[in-house]
């Protein structure tokens, strides 16, 4: 891959325009104009490739990759995994997924395969292997994109065998997964593993043991399914960086699990915007940026997202002049070496023919969307050195996917929702707000690392992560907690003898019971005067609060109401050479702001700048000699900010005192490397 180049570009369906050759000129001419340098090509085009079976067409596809090299524009070439032709399904059932009811799809859709079908893993080989082999060494070609945003489960025979298989592996005998389900309750015990099944609305939903357990094997499943499809490919001889494009806050898969299978994260991004205020919306948008960056901790890709608006949410808002420009650089400014789209050209027909695109149907140059693409492709050049370069998080959130999933199963204190989102969001907005990067991580990650952790209701600890949060604090780190944390083991068995299970040493208190509020029912914490840290005012909550007795912490903040009056509802534990926060309760936005930023000024954990005005988000990247600053404004209206330049250049938009609305500045310092 060139240096010094981030990537512009789109999903490129050519396949649905073979019989116009003059349209596939224009694309061409379009997309230099646009200032694309790459497309994603062949996504759902196996029907064309193989119209038979083992019948192969590749000539429109080499004719397709030599012009676009020759205009100097790359290839990600994709697997067409994600949509099978008919043929296929109907020579072959078995390929066709099974619900949770076991009744089997008819052909239709896509993302409609069984993961474990050795029919559908030998035809998927087969044909990544044609593609290989004719395009792994082409100089136009720059990485693989493997299938198409993996989702979904099998419940056929094939995946059941699969499934206790798996179990056995884990557990060696039925006992061990008796006693980790607890499968004496409702006398759901078994003999043997021949006798599990999947969990079903038919039949078991009641086992929460299970229930996670099968959501983890769907992981591993599918990694095995992309490690199969990954494997075809480089068997061919090709060493290209592989990638498998992702889906905002999805929650069907353990998106870690696949950091050993692929080289590059790519994902596809596609915010509501123009709600108020914006800045909401590119809170949540930067939170999954940063996620995504912090599965391989290293540069992602933008795989897609809309030039324009999209066709499947509830409103296909246009997005307004400079909108296009100011999503596309969060991207770069939260760690994307990329700025993608789906899709090239607008297509006829089916349901998507009205989803945004580089080119639409009218089909001419002149368009509003390809003026602010082509704005796009030009901010992008202007940013090219900063390709490559990475971002040094001091803070980090944990959002643990296991936990999670957990958690929803839960029948627990609040089944109209316990919000662990927003929880996470509250404290990844509020270190944010307070100028820090801030990598997203999971219960597998290292803590140390970081200076700051926030761990909002992790109520699910992987095995050992007591041990882990205790090092963290002992060694000098600052750890945030919340109520409903540490109260289930790995296979969701309730822990004995207190929570947060093994760390009330390191709080400073046992939580002894929660209680669930109803919607719009209010509690607030009063701020303890005396203590080490004050508020400055009080705060409601609301759905959780957590009533916990003091085993040495100090007291911040009390609950105001309630027969719990008086009790703590924040708490802070020194611990070793470090510090350990208890958020009892659920508590407004405003809360969390100011809680991280007087920690964080207590601790001595330096932000990248201070007083960033409401709205506006501060983001870093450095490569080994350079720190590149990003100030982007997400308020309708421009806001001032004073910057000490004195060692700063700008490479991107202009430092007149303020940035305008949806504006982007982009500084460059010298790295003190001494
Ligand atoms: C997803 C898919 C694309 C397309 C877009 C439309 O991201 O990967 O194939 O359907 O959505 O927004
Ligand atoms: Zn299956």
């Amino acid at each position: 891959m060139k240096r010094n180049v981030l990537l512009h570009g789109a999903d490129y369906y050519p396949e649905q325009w073979l019989e116009h050759p003059d349209i596939l000129t224009k694309d061409i001419e379009y997309l230099k104009k646009a200032k694309i340098n790459v497309v994603s090509l062949g996504v759902f085009a196996w029907s064309v490739l193989e119209p038979e079976e083992g019948v192969y067409d590749f000539k429109w596809m080499e004719e397709i990759v030599d012009r676009l090299y020759q205009n100097d524009i790359s290839i990600m070439l994709a697997t067409p995994s994600g949509a099978r032709p008919k043929w296929l399904s109907d020579k072959y059932e078995e390929v066709l997924r099974v619900d949770e009811n076991r009744v089997r799809n008819l052909f239709g859709g896509r993302h409609n395969h069984c993961y474990t079908s050795p029919v559908y893993r030998e035809k998927t080989a087969a044909i990544n292997k044609e593609l290989s082999r004719r395009f792994g060494k082409h100089p136009g070609v720059i990485a693989w994109h493997i299938s198409n945003e993996f989702s979904g489960e099998c419940h056929c025979p094939l995946c059941q065998q699969a499934f206790k298989e798996w179990l056995k592996e884990r557990y060696q005998t039925i006992g061990q997964v008796n006693k980790a389900w607890e499968t004496t309750f409702w006398s759901h015990r078994y003999q043997d593993f021949s006798q599990i099944e999947s969990p079903s609305p038919r039949g078991e939903m009641q086992l929460h043991g299970l229930n996670l357990d099968w959501k983890r094997f769907v992981t591993d499943r599918t990694v095995d399914f992309v490690r199969h499809e990954v494997q075809a490919v480089k068997e061919e001889g090709s060493k290209l960086p592989v990638t498998i494009n992702l889906m905002y806050d999805f929650n069907g898969l353990n998106y870690y699990k696949f950091r050993n299978v692929i080289d590059v994260v790519s994902w596809d991004t596609y915010p509501t915007w123009h709600k108020i205020p914006e800045a909401d919306t590119a809170m949540d948008t930067a939170m999954q940026h940063d996620f995504m960056r912090s599965i391989l901790k290293k540069p992602f890709w933008i795989m897609e997202s809309c030039p324009t608006s999209t066709n499947w949410q509830s409103v296909s808002k246009l997005k307004k002049p400079g909108m296009l420009q100011a999503a596309s650089l969060q991207a770069i400014a939260h760690g994307s070496d990329s700025v993608q789209y789906f899709q090239v050209r607008q297509s006829r027909g089916a349901s998507e023919k009205f989803h945004g695109a580089v080119i639409d149907h009218y089909g001419g140059a002149d368009t509003r969307v390809l003026k602010e693409v082509t704005g796009v492709g030009e901010a992008l050049e202007l940013l090219g050195e900063t390709a490559g370069s990475v971002t040094v998080a001091k803070a980090a959130v944990l959002h643990d996917c296991e936990n999670r999933w957990a958690m929803e199963d839960a029948q627990g204190p609040r089944n109209k929702g316990l919000h662990y989102k927003e929880a996470v969001m509250k404290s990844y907005g509020a270190l944010r707000r307070a100028g820090l990067d801030v990598d997203i991580i999971d219960m597998e990650q290292s803590l140390m690392d970081y200076e700051i952790v926030a761990a909002p209701m992790l109520y699910l600890f992987r095995e050992n992560f007591e041990e882990k949060a205790k090092e963290f604090v002992k060694q000098g780190g600052t750890l945030i907690f919340t109520y409903w944390s540490g109260i289930v083991n790995h296979t969701d068995l309730c822990f004995l003898g207190g929570t947060p299970h093994g760390l009330t040493d390191v709080f400073g208190i046992r939580s002894m019971e929660i209680d669930g509020l109803y919607d719009g029912e209010e509690n607030s914490a009063i701020p303890k005067e005396s203590a080490s840290l004050i508020l400055n005012k009080e705060y409601k909550c609301g759905n959780l609060c957590d009533l916990v007795a003091l085993k040495g912490a100090e007291v911040l903040a009390e609950y105001s109401s309630d027969f719990y009056a008086g009790m703590p509802a924040l708490t802070v534990n020194p611990y070793g050479a470090g510090s350990a926060y208890y958020v009892c309760a659920d508590f407004e936005e405003e809360f969390y702001n100011e809680l991280y930023e007087k920690i964080i000024k207590k601790h001595k954990i330096t932000p990248l700048l201070t007083d960033i005005p409401k709205g506006v988000e501060v983001t870093s990247r450095e490569n080994e000699q350079y720190r590149y600053l990003f100030i982007q404004n997400y308020n309708r209206e421009p806001v001032s900010i004073v910057l000490s330049k004195e060692k700063e250049e700008i490479i991107y938009g202009e430092d007149n005192g303020e940035i305008p609305s949806f504006g982007t500045l982009v500084l460059k310092r010298k790295k003190d490397n001494s």
